[in-house]
């Protein structure tokens, strides 16, 4: 069979990766991909313009199904297009994937169906956000109610940093690109852990744990970015937890969602805070996976994905089940100078380390050009490694980190450090 990915970042390279394993999947094309897709058979990256040119080449090439990898496409409702067409898609529609596209839809939600998540406020006039943020004090968190790429939301400690971030987001102005709508909510302390699931509606498949790091440089600090490494599984998340994180966020969401007729099919990514005492509150859900959490978790997944993503398009979860490799997986990101605020692209990437079965460089913001292999975005690869403990897999990601040769390259030394710290 042929299958199709959407997108063209580190995340989508491991989905095809993956999905291209399968002993059924003849090429897996990807559009638009990257320099590492490109020049690797497995693949036919393909240019595209709209989500009817996509469903175009479903249609034409006679794609068994399309995966979608990044939250645009979602929300401008490419599963909706392919679905009028009777294609095969795997993803939330353009009104289910408003849990990731709407903060203000997303946090109604959570508080009609009783999900724990931080008390908040929607505001579409400045003077009452800036009367609100008065009364409540800080720290306290904003966030523009659209997709920001990760820009949306700004965590101040103190009133004026509050105030300074109303004022960067232009509440009501959308002439000037202004967020029209914003959520104010309260600050939660704690530890940041990512909890995603395959759904199809109904039913839930786990995928293993995970945890990013936002922050730039080591030590957690320096500007947040996409995320510039991650691990699998998360110690944070213990058994006892990963069964709360089911029942009381996950569960109550595939249910709410459903009740409200609009079931939620696709990957879930739920960003939780684990507080000293235990307790549990989303922080926000993404309507994908996590860019780079799936790096490290398609390392560890041993159970065909095509089997997987065929029962979710079916509706047939809970027939099936994923088994992963007891060994953890930890992926580095490498990125350009200038990242997260200006990345500079178009250096030569002169030096790679050489793929094998524990180790692995999946590309994100590569291109290639005239027979050269070059950065073309912020995060350009990220290098993921298998081993027996996170840090056996950390010192087999790093020797080869360190093979990787490009101008103004940027990584952190530290991934995995949290749960390296945590001792069972
Ligand atoms: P979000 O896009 O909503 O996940 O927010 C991005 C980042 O901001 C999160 O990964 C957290 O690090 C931080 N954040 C968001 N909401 C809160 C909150 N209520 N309290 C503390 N930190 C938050
Ligand atoms: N790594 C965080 C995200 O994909 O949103």
């Amino acid at each position: 069979m042929k299958l199709l990915v959407i997108g063209g970042g580190g995340r989508e390279h491991a989905l095809a990766w993956k999905l291209a394993q399968s002993a059924r999947v003849k090429a897996v094309f990807v559009a638009p991909g990257n320099g590492g897709t490109a020049r690797d058979k497995r693949y036919r990256n393909v240019a595209f313009e709209s989500n009817e040119a996509l469903a175009d080449l479903a249609q034409n090439e006679g794609i068994a199904f399309t995966v979608v990898g990044p939250e645009v496409p979602l929300a401008s409702g490419v599963v909706d297009v392919f679905r009028a067409r009777g294609l095969r898609i795997f993803g939330p529609t353009q009104n289910a994937a408003q849990l990731e596209s709407s903060k203000d839809f997303a946090k109604a939600f959570m508080t009609r169906h009783g999900i724990p998540t931080a008390r908040h406020q929607t505001f579409t006039d400045p003077l009452a956000a800036r009367a609100y943020v008065q009364q409540r004090g800080a720290p306290i968190v904003i966030k523009a109610d659209g997709l920001a790429a990760g820009k949306g939301v700004v965590v101040a400690m103190t009133v004026e940093e509050a105030m300074a971030g109303l004022d960067s987001m232009q509440i009501g102005n959308s002439a000037s690109d202004g967020a029209t709508k914003l959520v104010i909510e309260d600050f939660l302390d704690g530890e940041e852990a990512s909890f995603i699931v395959m759904c199809d509606g109904a039913n839930v498949l786990t995928l293993a744990t995970s945890q990013d790091h936002k922050r730039l440089l080591d030590a957690d600090r320096g500007p947040n970015t996409g995320g510039m490494g991650a691990y699998s599984p998360a110690p944070v998340v213990t058994p006892t937890m990963h069964a709360r994180v089911l029942r009381e966020i996950i569960m109550p969401t595939i249910v709410g969602m459903a009740a409200d007729g609009i079931p939620y099919s696709g990957f879930l990514y739920a960003g939780l805070m684990i507080d000293g005492e235990g307790g549990i509150n989303a922080l926000e859900f993404n309507c994908r996976m996590g860019d780079p959490e799936t790096q490290p978790i398609m390392l560890r997944l041993k159970t065909d994905l095509v089997t997987l993503i065929d029962a979710a398009i079916d509706g047939r979860l809970d027939q099936v089940e994923a088994k992963w490799d007891r060994r953890a997986a930890l992926g580095v990101v490498i990125a350009a100078y200038g990242y997260p605020s200006h990345p500079r692209t178009g250096d030569a990437i002169t030096r790679l380390p050489d793929d094998d079965d524990d180790c692995i460089a999946f590309h994100a913001g590569t291109a290639a050009s005239n027979n050269r292999l070059v950065t073309s975005g912020g995060r350009v690869l990220c290098v993921t490694a298998l081993g027996e403990t996170v840090r056996a897999a950390q010192k087999r990601a790093y020797r080869a980190v360190d093979e990787v040769a490009f101008d103004g390259l940027q990584f952190r030394r530290d991934i995995g450090h949290r749960a390296l710290k945590i001792k069972r």
